[in-house]
Order: structure tokens, then C-alpha cells, then sequence
């Protein structure tokens, strides 16, 4: 196994808390020349249709897209800062941390980087879900920025 670093996914969810992450990871992507892809995956309340309503399910739908446009435009602007091209990538319909496990498997991403923290931020807590179940299930190296 290499130690090389030519392909690396931020994984942001357009927290505060993120912002670390996707700075260590634009600086280690042009240390490195590495490509980059920002991971927004749309997160779902497991709430049904019929609970809902179609008109507020498809607001909500567009929202979280809206929500996800903006937090990897953010990491396409960092990086645009540092002199490189990053590739947005907005997933839908799985759970967060398996729509980053699988990216990353597919991608033959070489380094995940991500915050310990996300939009929930709970200060007691050392790691979010999503990054706990990240590091859990993905079978390559990752960063967690607290
Ligand atoms: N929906 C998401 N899409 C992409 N990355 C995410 C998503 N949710 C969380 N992350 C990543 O996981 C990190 C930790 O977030 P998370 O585990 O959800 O903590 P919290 O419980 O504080 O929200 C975030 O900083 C971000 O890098
Ligand atoms: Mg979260």
C-alpha cells in the first residue's frame, strides 16, 4: 500500500464547523496535487410522504438541494482561491455516511477529510454520527478536523 495522496473528498454539510476541514483539505489537495470533489449527501428525515404532504416534502426537497448547492459551492470557492478545480457532487437517497463510504470506494478516493463536528454541534460530543460512521465503514485513511 502507498502513502499517496492524488484523489481527496471533503465531505461538507455547509456548517460552521466544517470550515476547518475544507481548508485542510484544499491545502493538503495542492500539496499533494490532488483531485478534489466536494460531498454534499442530502440528508432525510425518515418522515413518510403521507405525514408530510407532497407540496412540503417537495419544498423541503428543494431546500435541502439549495442547502447543498451552497455548502459545495463554498468548497469549489476555497478552492478556487488556492489555484485548484474542485468537483461538486451532491448525492441523494442514501443515509449521509454510506453516500461518502460509497463515493469514496467508487472514486478511489485516496483521503477523506471531514469535520468531528456538523450542523447538529453538539459541544459534549467528540464525534458527530456521520463522522464516527465514516470512520467506522470506509476502508481508506480519514481526517476528521475537529
Ligand atoms: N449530509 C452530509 N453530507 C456530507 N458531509 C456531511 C454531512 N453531514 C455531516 N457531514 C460531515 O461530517 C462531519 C461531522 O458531522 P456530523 O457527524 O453530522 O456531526 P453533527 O452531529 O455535529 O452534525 C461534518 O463536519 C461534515 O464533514
Ligand atoms: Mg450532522
Amino acid at each position: 500500500m502507498s502513502a499517496e495522496i492524488k484523489t481527496i473528498a471533503i465531505a461538507t454539510d455547509g456548517s460552521e464547523n466544517v470550515m476547518n476541514a475544507v481548508e485542510w483539505g484544499i491545502g493538503l489537495a495542492k500539496a499533494n496535487g490532488a483531485k478534489v470533489s466536494a460531498l454534499y449527501v442530502v440528508p432525510h428525515t425518515g418522515v413518510t410522504l403521507a405525514m408530510r404532504g407532497e407540496m412540503w416534502s417537495k419544498a423541503l426537497e428543494n431546500h435541502l438541494k439549495d442547502e447543498g448547492e451552497k455548502a459545495t459551492a463554498y468548497v469549489v470557492e476555497a478552492g478556487k482561491k488556492a489555484g485548484l478545480i474542485v468537483e461538486p457532487v451532491i448525492i441523494d437517497g442514501k443515509t449521509p455516511a454510506d453516500g461518502i463510504v460509497d463515493f469514496a470506494k467508487e472514486n478511489d478516493t485516496n483521503l477523506i477529510v471531514m469535520g468531528t463536528l456538523g450542523v447538529t454541534g453538539l459541544s459534549h460530543i467528540l464525534l458527530g454520527s456521520v463522522a464516527e460512521n465514516v470512520v467506522r465503514h470506509a476502508k481508506r485513511p480519514v481526517l476528521v478536523i475537529p
